[in-house]
């Protein structure tokens, strides 16, 4: 039996996460949609997620979720385990909540996908789904034929620190076929075990998770835990770009507290996230790509950088102290808070890059707002300030076409 086929055995016997409502919310990371939007979809002025695809939706659990946070988008969720379509669909009649969700049964790799589900979505999201799948290239092909120019591609992928990479080298010596998941309360006790030691080395506990669970993330017939920059490879082959990594975004909030965030200047945003990911690998990757290249600002040319214009990203909540006074140099306290990456930091900021803030609405030049700024800013203060704001997802610089195209000039 060919390797696709075993994996949608596993999923035809227990559809993910099997109406386990309950435990998806106990998930620790839902996914952010305001992360998606400042780092996925930087520049894209056309405001909300329209249409949206869910690549291997299991029991529909993630598309009902969906629904009550996008009440508005066209979701089409696919999966080719027929019994999971078919649980999705009987959900899905219980309440009126979760209309207007299109389910349908096909196979992520079969490359006539995007003339059936057609294209121009404005995000597909793939979570816990590409680790499972032998034919790589063709579901990277189908999304980046799905997507629209200025959509994203959110993946969930395991990454070469995750927990199974150890378990599927330790329980085999206890007899165990990791192709088959037989739940025991043997098995239960080795795994018990197993979590003492690798719990040690600060990976996740799996003992007590679900048996939806243990069958396809431990044991199962394919499981691809990765570095980033092979997921990256697997993007770019189909045309798609890196644009960011969940954990870089939190990670990056360490380099600014100790101040070395500047020794990363002038590099882009992917370019960081392949670094963080070299000094801390991931046990599960959060990925965001775009079919359109990252323009990474001109962080070394004080003219060509000035003609970028600035926008606050969704991703925090800033709130910006109110102008006072005309000592530009002066500086404020105030607070910037992300549910979504759930921090808040006290802030310290002179009243000319508040000023910045305030304006930056992403259709003025630096420039331009800068003018109005009657303060002479040191070009590698005011480089390194943009470029912590830009890492951290605060802001966005958008190139000058863009911003010209964006006030309709
Ligand atoms: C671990 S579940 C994840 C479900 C859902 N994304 C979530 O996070 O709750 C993986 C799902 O991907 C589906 N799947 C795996 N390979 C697939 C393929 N080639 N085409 C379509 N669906 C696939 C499985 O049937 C299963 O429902």
């Amino acid at each position: 039996m060919k390797i696709a086929d075993r994996v949608r055995q596993i999923y035809e016997r227990r559809p993910y996460p099997f109406g386990n409502y309950k435990a998806l919310k106990r998930r620790s990371w839902s996914l952010s949609l305001e992360w998606i939007d400042a780092i996925g979809r930087a520049g894209a002025r056309d405001g909300a997620l329209a249409r949206v695809l869910l690549a291997g939706c299991g029991d529909g659990t993630e598309a009902f979720n969906l629904r009550r946070r996008l009440p508005r988008a066209e979701i089409v969720a696919v999966d080719f385990s027929a019994r999971s379509i078919a649980v999705a669909r009987r959900l899905q009649r219980r309440s009126t909540e979760t209309r207007g969700i299109r389910f349908v049964e096909a196979d992520l790799t079969d490359l006539r996908l995007p003339s059936r589900l057609g294209g121009a979505f404005d995000l597909i999201i793939c979570h816990g789904v590409l680790s499972y799948i032998p034919k790589t290239e063709n579901v990277m092909k189908n999304f980046a034929r799905c997507l629209k120019p200025g959509g994203a591609l959110y993946l969930g992928v395991n990454g070469s620190r995750h927990v199974n990479t150890r378990l599927r080298r330790a329980l085999p010596a206890f007899g165990y076929d990791m192709n088959v998941f037989q739940d025991s309360a043997r098995l239960r006790g080795l795994l018990k075990m197993c979590d003492t030691v690798t719990s040690a080395d600060g990976l996740a506990r799996v003992s007590a998770h679900g048996p939806e669970f243990l069958a396809s993330d431990v044991f199962g017939v394919l499981n691809r835990s990765l570095d980033l920059s092979k997921w990256a490879l697997h993007a770019r082959r189909a045309g798609l770009h890196l644009a960011g990594n969940w954990a870089s975004t939190r990670l990056f909030r360490r380099l600014v507290e100790s101040d070395s965030h500047p020794l990363l200047v002038p590099r882009s945003r992917a370019q960081v996230c392949d670094l963080l990911e070299r000094l801390s690998p991931s046990q599960f990757h959060r990925l965001l790509f775009s079919a359109k290249a990252e323009s990474n600002p001109p962080w070394e040319e004080r003219r060509a950088l000035l003609k970028w214009s600035l926008a606050l990203t969704r991703l925090y909540r800033v709130g910006l102290p109110r102008a006072r006074g005309k000592v530009l140099d002066r500086v404020r306290k105030f607070t910037i808070a992300s549910v979504a990456l759930n921090l808040s930091m006290q802030w310290c900021m002179p009243e000319w890059e508040l000023e910045l803030l305030r304006r930056g609405d992403g259709t003025r030049s630096l420039s331009s707002v800068l003018r109005r700024i009657p303060l002479g800013v040191p070009f590698p203060e005011l480089r390194n300030q943009l470029y912590l704001l830009y890492q951290l997802g605060v802001i966005n610089l958008l190139p000058p076409a863009a911003g010209a195209r964006a006030s309709g000039s």
